[in-house]
């Protein structure tokens, strides 16, 4: 047993809070190429990742999942960088494909020293024509579907307990 993986996946929590300091390209390329390396159905790699860092970015997607919500918040926590998770229309395993690649996305970010919170909403975000705009402008497909995003960034809390595990969330037949 690798120990050091399975206390990653075991510690790694969602962060709330992030310093506005950027986090290096060298630790954003180390938790992007993890999330290359996720299973997809039949290896089809049917993903999309968008890393999104300049301000300009950053605040319009936030406003657009804040919209998508419905609150006067930024759903990101004040995170520098926000990775976005598409699944692309080649794929065959649609809804399965994206979150695979966000959880090696978290663990690999938890692994680097970093914060990150997977954050919801991404399918509505893409299906709007904002969000759509915005993929033209990053020259990518209006086809593309929203899965999943994470907000990364150092984190700027104390780093919180896990809840209890449920009672009977293994059963072994
Ligand atoms: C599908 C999914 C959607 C989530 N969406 C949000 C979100 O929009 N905002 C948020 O603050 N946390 C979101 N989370 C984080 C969960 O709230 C968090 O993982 C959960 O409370 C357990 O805490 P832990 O990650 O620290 O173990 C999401 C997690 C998942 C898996």
């Amino acid at each position: 047993m690798k120990a050091e993986a399975f206390e990653v996946m075991k510690n790694r929590r969602a962060i709330r809070k992030f310093k506005a300091e950027q986090i290096t390209d060298e630790e954003l390329n180390a938790v992007l190429e993890a999330g290359t390396y996720a299973p997809t159905g039949a290896g089809t790699q049917a993903v999309q990742i968008v890393a999104v860092q300049s301000p300009e970015y950053r605040d319009r997607v936030a406003a657009l999942n804040a919209a998508v919500m419905g609150k006067d918040m930024d759903p990101y926590y004040g995170a520098p960088t926000i990775v976005l998770i598409f699944e692309t229309e080649d794929g065959f395993t649609h809804g399965f494909d994206g979150p695979s690649v966000a959880c090696n996305i978290v663990n690999a970010a938890y692994a680097a020293g970093l914060g990150s919170c997977w954050i919801h909403r991404c399918k509505q975000m893409f299906e709007m024509e904002e969000g759509k705009a915005l993929l033209k402008e990053w020259g990518l497909p209006e086809t593309l579907i929203g899965s999943c995003s994470v907000a990364l960034g150092y984190a700027d809390c104390e780093h919180p307990a896990a809840k209890p595990r449920k009672e009977g969330y293994i059963v072994r037949v």
